[in-house]
């Protein structure tokens, strides 16, 4: 039959296409491209990656005995694995597509299809989140979660419309990106078959390291990487940038400078703060003001990059974080040494705790799609109950402000009883969107009712972007709630104080029943 494989041109991904090609596919490349984003790259300083080593100038003591203590890195087949993590169709990476496209020809594919979904991207998923204020674990704003399924979405379209009965993703067997793009795949369209490559055995058998799929590609002609991979795994889109793995797995190890891509140092950012006017209308940005030089953006994307552009000469985005993955709790789990990372069996998180890969087990246990389903809560049954966490760095400019700003003018105007019904309905939103029901009836009632709350979300909000914050400065708005007289402490208004007295004595009924308690007395 005919494959759609998402690709992106790396080493796995084209060793995954050729793979398909031996298997007997007829294969339809899709790679996600935008070119319209200039990216600023931090050089990193004193960084020398040698293959699955490390090198490190004598400046960075520290780290590389952090480094030397985590030889696991390079033994570890799932360390490896993660750190070639998915980075085929990220949204918004600046790469030279044509060549991809020439390559992937050259490879043996039919046809290939470079989509750019970046506008899609920012309206139909990132303004959704901003509208919902998502955060998914207090902090994560979601910029991974969010690509997927418009990304798989595209993939479904290409597929269908090439009569294609397969698609293939290059996700790891252990991540919530597999998870997010089939269960995408099977909402838009439930008889698609999908080709996950790196939970087949006879895939992931095969390709045990960065080694193998290095010899195989020289044995197929596949051009090898000349650049040596970075000591860490990064996936990257037009809202976040993720540095995860290698040795960012040591939950201890901070970020080596010169990692980050998208924001500079807070530390040496500008000492003049960039003043921003962001215009909402129904929860959504439609015009952002820079009042230093009168620079505007209006369209969605434009207005997007512009964000991100700014936010990222101030710092602002930054987080480093433990997060808890949807495949959740392992069916076996125990505690062992960095050492005793068993090849192919256990793998090393990054807490030092060894975990049996995922692949096999869940095989056994859950054919085919009934493998996501009520995994998270799993007992373990034995003495140890470990979260399956993920540790990464995150960088999220634009999105970062726009948090912030829509934060506010939604405070500004929206009844403050639907806002709290609003805010749960944010929390089951980003958790929904982090477990990759975007497309469920779940997922659509939400954004219904998000939606509606946003309907009188309009205003402007000041913000200054500097040393890595943001700052509110100001907001004003037709819809507001805010009654300056009503509020003021030199008018009157349309209020009566001693009313005031009424509301209380009555609210303070029900704690009098406890004052002794407080006061220490038994309660008769
Ligand atoms: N942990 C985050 C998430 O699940 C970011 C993951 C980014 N890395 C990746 N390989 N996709 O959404
Ligand atoms: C993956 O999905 O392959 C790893 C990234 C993650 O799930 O956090």
């Amino acid at each position: 039959g005919t494959a759609v494989p998402a690709y992106s041109g790396g080493l796995d991904t084209s060793c995954i296409l050729v793979w398909l090609k031996e298997q007997g596919y007829d294969v339809i490349a899709y790679l996600v491209s935008r070119a319209l984003e200039k990216r600023q790259t931090l050089k990193s300083s004193g960084w020398a990656p040698l293959g699955w080593g490390f090198r490190f100038s004598a400046k960075r003591q520290k780290i590389a005995i952090f480094a030397s203590s985590r030889a696991a890195v390079s033994i570890c087949p799932d360390g490896a694995r993660s750190n070639r993590s998915s980075r085929e169709a990220n949204i918004g990476q600046n790469e030279n597509f044509e060549e991809a496209r020439k390559k992937a020809l050259a490879l043996g594919a039919r046809k290939v299809y470079i989509e750019d979904v970046s506008r899609e991207f920012v309206e139909e998923f990132i303004w959704l989140a901003v509208q919902a204020n998502a955060l998914y674990e207090d902090r994560y704003l979601l910029g991974t979660s969010l690509a997927r399924p418009c990304i798989a979405r595209k993939q479904v379209e290409i597929a269908q419309k090439e009569g294609a009965q397969f698609v293939s993703h290059g996700a790891t067997g252990k991540g919530n990106d597999q998870v997010r793009f089939e269960l995408t795949c099977y909402a838009l369209c439930p008889q698609i078959k999908i080709i996950a490559p790196w939970r087949m055995p006879e895939f992931y058998n095969r390709f045990r390291g960065r080694n193998d799929l290095m010899d195989y590609a020289k044995k197929h002609g596949i051009p090898v990487p000349v650049t040596p991979k970075s000591p860490w795994s990064m996936d990257e889109n037009l809202m976040h940038i993720s540095y995860e793995a290698g040795i960012l797995e040591n939950p201890k190890n901070q970020a080596p400078p010169g990692l980050y891509t998208k924001t500079k140092d807070p530390a040496t950012s500008p000492d003049t703060p960039d003043i921003l006017e962001i215009e909402f209308r129904k929860g959504v940005p439609v015009k952002v003001t820079n009042t230093k030089d009168g620079a505007t953006r209006q369209s969605s994307l434009e207005l997007f990059v512009y964000l991100n552009e700014i936010a990222g000469k101030h710092g602002v985005g930054r987080i480093d974080i433990v997060e808890n993955r949807f495949i959740g709790m392992k069916s076996r789990v125990c505690v062992l040494t960095r050492s005793a990372c068993i090849d192919g069996i256990v793998s090393v998180g990054r807490c030092g705790i060894a975990t049996e890969r995922q692949p096999q087990s869940m095989n056994k246990l859950y054919p085919s799609r009934l493998l996501y389903s009520g995994i998270t809560a799993s007992p373990l049954g034995g003495s140890y109950s470990l979260n399956y966490t993920s540790i990464g760095i995150y960088e999220t400019p634009a999105g970062t402000i726009l948090y912030h700003a829509h934060l506010d003018i939604e405070a500004f105007t929206m009844d403050r009883e639907v806002r709290k019904i609003k805010q749960g309905l944010a929390l089951k939103f980003s958790e929904l969107v982090y477990n990759g029901f975007w497309y469920s009836p779940e997922c659509d009632y939400v954004r219904h009712c998000i939606s509606k709350s946003q309907e009188m979300v309009e205003g402007k909000v000041c913000v200054s972007a500097f040393k890595g914050q943001v700052y509110i400065l100001g907001r004003e708005s037709p819809r507001s709630l805010y009654n300056e007289e009503l509020v003021s402490m030199n008018v009157q208004g349309d209020y009566e104080p001693s009313d005031a007295t009424g509301f209380i004595n009555i609210n303070s009924l029900r704690l009098d029943f406890h004052s002794p308690l407080y006061l220490g007395m038994e309660v008769k």
